[in-house]
């Protein structure tokens, strides 16, 4: 078949493949940026995020609490960035430091373990350095490492237990810490045993959606990791997807009562595909008056 086209109809028709070119070369900057900017530069670009908050405890004592999570310790996040992250934290003058789990990926594969607590040990806070368990803490061989790295680190690990603290002002502080429930057994009845209920309650918790099991009433404010924030979220859509048990909570500060809060913090490093968009690491302050 001849098809003749008249000198206007090939000017269209040149603009039209033109513009078509256009249109995919623009599209192509823009994914190739994006790219560029979800895979190397936001998992790097660290940030600190602050709070205040006032327990019902009424008092005038306050304290500054610093959260970190999720560092995932491996081929995406090396101990050089861990030193970094420690003098950040450092840097924040911390009453108590609370690391809410996930600190190697995969632990049995991580060469560099051994060199771990020499670095995680000079994390310094006032009153103590307060850990729990996450799920990659028992997976992945993490299960045979995570209690005696922390514990060489001068953590204090509470899995299913509490430390009461007795601040300079006299005023109690419980620190309760729960087990991960994926490969983990947590047991709030014994996490709670022999708290003092005069105190103030600070809950420690890898995954945020476990705090309507133990009840709003049960603590000032918890503390908890694990969903990363998404790692990729949409904005004003939020988390593309989040992992089983930050389902509810994904991200963020989480008013439960007048004076309850919980804090789902984005974790430090990443985890499967080492990408972020619109959700950087984070440390998180909290500056309490309790
Ligand atoms: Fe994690």
């Amino acid at each position: 078949m001849l098809i003749i086209l008249s000198k206007k109809g090939s000017e269209g028709l040149k603009r039209l493949v033109f513009g078509i070119i256009k249109c995919l070369v623009i599209a192509s900057v823009v994914v190739a940026g994006l790219a560029v900017y979800s895979f190397k530069i936001e998992p790097k670009r660290l940030v600190t995020k602050e709070y205040e908050l006032e327990f019902s405890s009424g008092g005038t004592d306050s304290i500054r609490v610093v959260q970190f999570s999720d560092v995932h310790l491996g081929p995406n996040y090396s101990l050089e960035q861990l030193e970094r992250l420690v003098d950040r934290v450092n840097d924040l003058e911390p009453d108590i430091i609370a690391f809410t789990g996930d600190l190697l990926d995969v632990a049995s594969e991580f060469e560099r373990r051994s060199e771990t607590s020499g670095i995680l040990g000079k994390l310094s806070s006032r009153y103590g350095n307060y850990a729990v368990w996450g799920n990659h803490d028992h997976g992945g061989g993490g299960v045979r490492f995570y209690e005696d790295l922390m514990m060489k680190s001068g953590f204090t690990l509470l899995k299913n237990e509490n430390s009461i603290i007795e601040l300079e002002s006299g005023q109690v502080l419980n620190i309760i810490g729960l087990d991960e429930a994926m490969l983990g057994k947590p047991d709030v009845q014994k996490a709670y045993s022999g708290v003092d209920d005069r105190g103030a309650k600070l809950l420690l918790l890898h995954q945020p959606d476990l705090v309507d099991e133990i009840g709003y009433d049960n603590f000032d404010l918890a503390l908890a990791g694990h969903s990363h924030g998404g790692q990729v979220v949409v904005p004003t859509f939020g988390p593309v997807v989040t992992p089983p048990l930050a389902k509810k909570y994904r991200k963020g500060m989480y008013q439960l009562g007048t004076h309850t809060h919980l804090y789902v913090n984005s974790g430090i490093g990443t985890t499967r595909i080492p990408i972020r968009f619109w959700s950087p690491p984070e440390i998180s302050v909290f500056d309490i008056t309790l």
